[in-house]
């Protein structure tokens, strides 16, 4: 999902390497078109066009910028196609405003209308471009720059944040509604951003934006203001200790590799910190006096929902309703109230489906609570309890620790509900690292096998459904390829027509049910298909399935999590092999802030 960053310096300089870099290190967000605007005081410069960071920067000499303050933003296009023209960011009719936006602004097509009634002049179909136009109205009528973002923030309906400066001022202003934005303070200059990574470059002191503030930036000072009233606001300056290597690849060819192969050691944190985390006993009370429990999330995070609602039947004997988030709103909603409790599971804390999810659980008086990777999300901020998945920075687009460590923090509410003091998840770091170990090599021979087929199905029974699902979209997002996740036992039911000679099929296989996974997959084989086993050595698994993909040995009730693994390993491995890039898969968004 677009991402933006600001910069205001003391002084004109070479400013296009600084915006250059912010952007890069945006790109795991997910985009289609890049732009870089500098800021001098008589003159603004404007690049921008669809396209990587790199190639858009070199094909526009970007890093030859020159300004006193400068704006960068990647769009991940929603209003108006991918193009030069809706690309980030824009100019007011004059040419003497200059802004970008994250987020979306619904009443685009209204305002759009209204502005060129106005005589305003507008040059794409992006919402973008309405957030400068909705500044420029006012500035227009003589109103100054804190009073016409008040009240373009009147006329902008929407989540959003945006940036914006001008000629002749020597600040830039932003505006946060609804999607995240930081402010960094940095010697001789102060920032903006989305997100953390673009500016812990450059300083470690920043300040979090809530809802409804606007920031105006100067080159030594930032002063923070409520939109409501223009009133001025106390924030207390945080202190970012966060190693910056944590965002490097560190000597992996792709972020979505190292981040497989960190899965030993982000489970190993979260085990730890579950230990002692405080709001584990808070959750777990409501959860055992609840009326009715829901688990609610989207994608990645649903599949985890949907194996925690397993394993707390499993191991806590309490049923859980596991939900995807945007259907949370007319099938649940209207039944629930202050009885029931919702987990609202999230990687980045700002998908707007999950949180349109938690605000409508919210105003029914449910209890809700958290569980997600970023540390000062909407979703954190926004829940009485959250637990951090301690993973650190997830860059690449398609998760893998963050999926391990929610299934593991399930787990381990699951165990610890069930009487249990979740010593028993105390190996699993190691087992992860074993699989690891001794997956990869045969996901390597197993992926030029596959790699012709653009259609495949990923089964599972029990607790190796919603892996089976989470190793098909994970295969879907990065191959490109057809990958259904889908229960083994209704495979039989219509999509077993598809089989042909070759025609790949992988079962996960918990070790208690691999005499039901044993039937499924002979009636792949025994019709020319190839049936891929991913369980633990089982004589009757390799007698019957055409290839296995031996897991070790563990306890039966996180087996199911192992296999994960070397679907994750295969889905990276079958990208590359296609020529892909598994990090930043096309058309895809790490944060998805948009309905
Ligand atoms: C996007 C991402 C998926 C992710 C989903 C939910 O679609 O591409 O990988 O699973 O959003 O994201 P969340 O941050 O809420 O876990």
């Amino acid at each position: 999902m677009c991402g933006i960053f600001g910069i205001v310096t003391d002084k004109e300089q070479n400013l296009g390497p600084v915006l250059i870099e912010a952007a890069r290190r945006l790109m795991y967000r997910g985009y289609d078109s890049v732009g870089a605007a500098t800021i001098s005081a008589d003159r603004i410069d404007l690049r921008k066009d669809v396209g990587r960071v790199d190639d858009v920067a070199e094909k526009y000499k970007i890093a030859e910028m020159n300004g006193q303050r400068g704006i960068t933003q990647l769009r991940w296009a929603t209003f108006g196609e991918p193009s030069q023209v809706n690309s980030q960011p824009h100019l007011d009719s004059d040419g003497d405003l200059v802004g970008a936006h994250n987020g979306n602004v619904v009443n685009n097509v209204e305002l759009r209308e209204q502005f060129m009634a106005e005589g305003m002049t507008v040059r794409s179909q992006n919402d973008g471009e309405s957030c400068v136009h909705a500044v420029e109205r006012y500035i227009d009528q003589g109103k100054d720059f804190i009073e016409a973002i008040r009240l373009a923030y009147a006329d902008l309906k929407g989540d959003y944040a945006f940036v914006i400066g001008r000629i002749n001022d020597d600040r830039l202003y932003a505006i946060k509604k609804g999607s995240g934005l930081v402010v960094g303070i940095g010697d001789g200059f102060t920032c903006v951003s989305s997100d953390l990574p673009s500016i812990l470059p450059l300083t470690r002191k920043v300040i979090r934006l809530e809802d409804g503030e606007i920031i105006t930036m100067h080159s030594d000072r930032v002063e923070l203001r409520s939109v409501t009233d223009g009133h001025l606001i106390q924030r207390d300056v945080d202190l970012i200790t966060e190693e910056m290597s944590a965002v490097q690849k560190g000597g992996f060819d792709h972020f979505m590799l190292k981040e497989i192969h960190e899965q030993p050691q982000t489970a190993r944190e979260v085990l730890h910190r579950l230990g002692s985390d405080p709001g584990v006993k808070g959750i777990l009370e409501k959860i055992t006096n609840a009326r009715q429990v829901y688990f609610i999330g989207c994608g990645t995070s649903y599949h985890a929902c949907l194996a925690g609602s397993v394993f707390f039947a499993q191991l806590a004997g309490k049923a859980v309703i596991p939900v995807l988030a945007p259907q949370f709103i007319p099938q649940y909603a209207p039944a629930v109230g202050p009885e029931d409790v919702g987990v609202f599971v999230s990687q980045s804390g700002e998908t707007k489906d999950v949180l349109n999810a938690l605000q409508a659980a919210s105003e029914t008086g449910m209890t809700c609570f958290g569980i997600a990777n970023v540390i000062g999300s909407t979703l954190t901020r926004k829940t009485s309890i959250w637990l951090p998945l301690s993973c650190g920075y997830e860059i690449s687009v398609p998760a893998t620790k963050t999926f391990t460590n929610q299934v593991i923090i399930f787990l381990y509410l699951a165990d610890r509900m069930g009487g249990g003091d979740g010593k028993a998840l105390d190996d699993l770091p190691e087992l992860i690292e074993q699989t690891i170990r001794t997956t990869g090599r045969q996901v390597e021979v197993l992926a030029p096998l596959v790699n012709p087929w653009n259609d495949m199905y990923c089964l599972g029974y029990g607790a190796t459904y919603p892996i089976a699902l989470e190793g098909a979209l994970k295969l879907k997002e990065i191959t490109y390829a057809h990958c259904e996740g889908m229960l083994s036992t209704e495979f039989k039911h219509g999509p077993l027509s598809a089989v042909t000679a070759g025609f790949p099929v992988f079962f996960v296989a918990g070790p208690e049910d691999t005499a039901l996974i044993v039937s499924g997959i002979n009636e792949v084989t025994c019709r020319g298909g190839r049936a891929i086993a991913i369980g633990e050595a089982d004589k009757q698994l390799k007698v019957n399935a055409s290839e296995v993909i031996d897991l070790p040995h563990s306890n039966p009730v996180f087996a199911p999590l192992l296999a994960v693994i070397p679907l994750q390993l295969l889905s990276y491995h079958l990208s590359i092999a296609r020529g892909y890039d598994p990090d930043y898969p096309r058309n895809l968004s790490k944060t998805l802030t948009v309905d």
